[in-house]
């Protein structure tokens, strides 16, 4: 275990889709909020490869802070997601009921906005594209079906 918030619920471990991931304890119910991302402000030119960090605006990141490892660096992608960017800032709010012991996912292409950005997707999900692309390089039925669970600058 990496991380543990003794103020929620959460905790992490080994994930079935990729490395770890984050989990709930208790059920939360859909509509409410569980999580604020949060991390270090980065300018994109100084994320590296292999850095945990969640695009927020066209050139700005919040990175994961190495001294002070976070929950919310953990969480995986689904293309069946059960969290998501209501309110439009970097806080996740259950998107549907999510049970005890659930993975938390949300999706990546809500956040990634980098032009031709894309990784294999593992999630399983049933409605799963196979690969994970950014909200610039989907078409626009989709941009539009994701709209109320993405960052404020992509909207
Ligand atoms: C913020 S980390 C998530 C935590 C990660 N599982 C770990 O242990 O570090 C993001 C990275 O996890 C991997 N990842 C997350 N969800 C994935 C998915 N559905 N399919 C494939 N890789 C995934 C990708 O390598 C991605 O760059
Ligand atoms: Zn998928």
């Amino acid at each position: 275990m990496v991380v543990q918030d003794a103020s929620t619920d959460l905790f992490s471990e080994q994930s079935g889709i990729h490395g770890l991931g984050v989990f709930t304890r208790k059920p939360i119910p859909k509509g409410a909020f569980v999580i604020q991302c949060q991390g270090i402000l980065r300018h994109k030119d100084e994320v590296v490869e292999g850095m945990r960090a969640l695009q927020i605006g066209p050139e700005t990141y919040l990175a994961e802070d190495p001294e002070n490892p976070r929950l919310d660096d953990y969480i995986n992608h689904s293309c069946d997601p059960n969290v998501g960017f209501v309110e439009g800032s970097p806080k996740l709010f259950a998107i549907r009921d999510i049970r005890p012991n659930e993975e938390l996912f949300w999706d990546y292409r809500t956040s990634i906005n980098e032009a031709g950005w894309q990784v294999q997707c593992t999630c399983g999900a049933a409605n799963c594209r196979g690969k994970i692309q950014s909200y610039c390089d989907l078409p626009g039925d989709e941009q539009e079906r994701l709209r109320g669970i993405v960052l404020e600058y992509l909207r």
